[in-house]
């Protein structure tokens, strides 16, 4: 099982932009934390971050028969990006969505989220904490996913039999 966790604009400037927005802690803390809970699990994790908005659908697309969840903060691109939604939509891969702060308390060009109808769920307000909780909620996804496949094959095993 594979996790791609994609990073939208500015976050590799985390720990230096707003720290009374977006906290101290810098984004390869974030990875690494998520890392550990990536490898007590089992799971693979790849991650990506990028400032270009073309760059980030590539690896979307990139994604396709390869990851099984995606953990995705477009940042800036939430509030505009049709191409990231398509991508996601496209792909069809389990994706939660992370804001660090609670885009729906900000401005109000903030509390539009192009993202969220595409997505599993959304993680918004826990600040860097978020990530954890995402990757939880993705390693869920992913068992009950991995639960009902196999009772799939179970039940075509029987039928066979
Ligand atoms: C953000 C919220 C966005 O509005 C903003 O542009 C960001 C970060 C967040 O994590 O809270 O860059 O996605």
């Amino acid at each position: 099982m594979k996790i791609v966790v994609i990073q939208g604009p500015n976050l590799n400037m985390l720990g230096v932009r707003e720290q009374h927005i977006y906290g101290g802690m810098k984004l390869e803390q974030i990875h690494a934390q998520m890392k550990e809970v990536a490898t007590q699990n089992g799971v693979e994790i790849e991650f990506f971050q990028s400032n270009l908005e073309g760059e980030l659908v590539d690896k979307i697309q990139e994604c396709y028969g390869e990851a099984h969840g995606i953990i995705i903060n477009p940042a800036a691109y939430t509030h505009t990006s049709i191409a990231i939604r398509d991508a996601i939509a496209a792909v069809g891969i389990p994706t939660i969505e992370v804001h660090i702060s609670n885009i729906y308390r900000r401005e109000e060009f903030r509390q539009k989220s192009m993202i969220a109808p595409v997505c599993a769920s959304s993680i918004v307000g826990f600040g860097p904490f978020g990530y954890h909780l995402a990757m939880i909620g993705i390693l869920q996804i992913l068992s009950e996913i991995r639960a009902a496949q196999e009772a799939q094959m179970r039940a075509q095993t029987a039928q066979e039999a």
